[in-house]
């Protein structure tokens, strides 16, 4: 009977041992997969980082570009590219204008009434309309451009009878199209490429003015295209109607570019007369800003590799909008390969590009509950992972945010580039003066740990005495409402009411 039990206990400690060993086991490889996906997150972080030093070497590399496209067409990768506007309102423009914003999924028509001297924007409308992604990325620009007169149209129609003009007048539109465009007039200019997810081949190299005017007269739509702006040159111009010390723009939305006021006789490719005011506002299309001291992972490469416009928009696509999320996508999806981060098998929702959109990263990264909560909620709701730990969700939001100061911290370098370039980085004895930037584009407007981060960084970069003379104004919506101010600025009726 002794011997028996003996015998069960023996049995039952092998049992008991080999089972022991199993969990240790498994354990030891959780345990192994949780090293394995720390190093990948480190790995990215290194390659990631923007310390001081590296970000002046950005912004030393920015300059030198800035240089090179000054002095001829095509020298650099950033374009410079002279947009006509040679004077910014006033704040004295008055009347009815129009604007029709393009540049991202979404375009807006806008009717603004200015009111003259002392009174400003009387009266402002806008519709927002969403592009079918098949127009987009189609082969004919005459649909794109079909659909969205169509709605400009429709816009005029249901306006009431106050608002026609006389017989003897055209209404006039500020057109923002926020793609790098060769302008050959403050009306007119040759597309050089598309950015930002769109691509029609055959409208490269035309000018989008008279796409847009064909397609007004198709529609019999009676108007005049009076200015063809990019947005952060509308953002400049709407900024410097509501503020005289605004002197450049950034937009960081769903693309990120930059335009600022230039002295004419520093642009050595500029061959036409000297304008009076001596300046021209340059838009910068830094969005296509490449240098070696830019800080790349084997993530940001394999994004653009896969991208409609790779070795394109390199600056643009470690700090926008559009692929922010998409970075922070394939992190994960590596940790979840490599590192069986989520479990045995890859969850397939991590596998769809573009599924994280950056208002999810803005969110997650911002998470202040003690569960993260939000975190927990958006990935269960974007790619049907339910089973994260609070460990895992804290790594998630350090990946976010990793991405995101990365981005802002490029950023404030580009910002840095244009006040050495102004001379607005040094504070000279008995000097004063107030340098305004307008900022524009959703990316900055909401995602505030983004924008803090850009601030410190840009307050780093510049010493306090000098940071305390910048201010970076968030100027909502300013690309439209400045392209309407500049179609009142170069109306063909100026002077015709006095
Ligand atoms: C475009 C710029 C634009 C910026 C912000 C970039 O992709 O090339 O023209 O200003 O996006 O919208």
């Amino acid at each position: 009977m002794g011997k028996v039990a003996v015998g069960i206990v023996v049995v039952c400690g092998v049992a008991v041992a080999a089972a022991a060993a199993v969990v240790v086991h498994r354990r030891m490889k959780k345990s192994a997969k949780w090293v394995k996906a720390m190093e990948i997150v480190k790995d990215f972080e290194i390659k990631c980082s923007t310390p001081i030093s590296r970000l002046r070497q950005v912004a030393d590399g920015m300059i030198v570009e800035m240089h090179a496209g000054l002095a001829s067409e095509g020298g650099s990768k950033l374009k410079m590219l002279v947009t006509y506007v040679d004077s910014l309102p006033t704040g004295k423009e008055k009347g009815l204008f129009y604007a029709l914003d393009l540049g991202g999924t979404n375009f807006r028509v806008l009717r603004l009434q200015l009111g003259g001297k002392g009174h400003g924007i009387i009266n402002q409308q806008f519709v927002e309309v969403s592009i079918p992604p098949s127009l987009m990325t189609g082969d004919s620009s005459d649909a794109l451009f079909d659909f969205i007169v169509a709605k400009l149209a429709k816009f005029i129609a249901q306006e009431g009878s106050d608002f026609k003009p006389t017989p003897d007048r055209q209404r006039e539109l500020g057109f923002t199209f926020s793609f790098p465009v060769v302008q050959t007039s403050i009306a007119s200019g040759t597309l050089l490429k598309w950015t930002k997810g769109f691509s029609i081949n055959e409208a490269v190299g035309r000018d989008v003015v008279a796409e847009l005017t064909k397609a007004m007269e198709r529609h019999g739509l009676d108007m005049r295209v009076s200015a063809l702006v990019n947005d952060t040159v509308g953002t400049l111009a709407g900024g410097r109607f509501a503020n005289n010390d605004v002197v450049a723009a950034v937009i960081l939305g769903t693309g990120s570019n930059a335009a600022y006021v230039e002295r004419a006789s520093a642009i050595p490719k500029w061959h036409g007369p000297l304008p009076k005011s001596g300046e021209m506002v340059i838009n910068m299309e830094w969005g296509n800003f490449k240098s070696a001291h830019l800080p790349l992972s084997e993530y940001d490469l394999e994004l653009d590799a896969e991208s409609l416009n790779p070795g394109d928009q390199i600056y643009e696509k470690v700090m926008s909008g559009m692929y922010l999320g998409e970075i922070v996508r394939r992190v994960l999806s590596w940790l979840a390969q490599e590192a069986a981060f989520f479990g045995d098998t890859v969850p397939p929702k991590l596998k769809v590009p573009f599924i994280l959109g950056t208002p999810a990263v803005s969110a997650m990264h911002q998470d202040t509950s003690p569960d993260l909560k939000m975190v927990a909620n958006h990935m269960k709701d974007i790619f049907e992972i339910s089973n994260t730990s609070l460990k895992m969700r804290k790594v998630i939001v350090h990946i976010c945010s990793i991405v995101a100061a990365r981005g802002a911290r490029l950023s404030a370098a580009g910002v840095l580039s244009i006040m050495r370039k102004m001379g607005r980085d040094t504070v000279k004895e008995g000097e004063k003066h107030r340098t305004v930037i307008a900022m524009d584009g959703g990316l900055y407007e909401h995602y505030t740990e983004y924008r803090k981060c850009l601030e410190n960084c840009l307050h780093e970069l510049l010493g306090t005495e000098v940071f305390k003379t910048i201010v970076l104004e968030l100027s909502r919506d300013g690309s439209g409402i400045g392209a309407a101010i500049l179609a009142a600025s170069h109306s063909k009726y100026l002077g015709s009411d006095d």
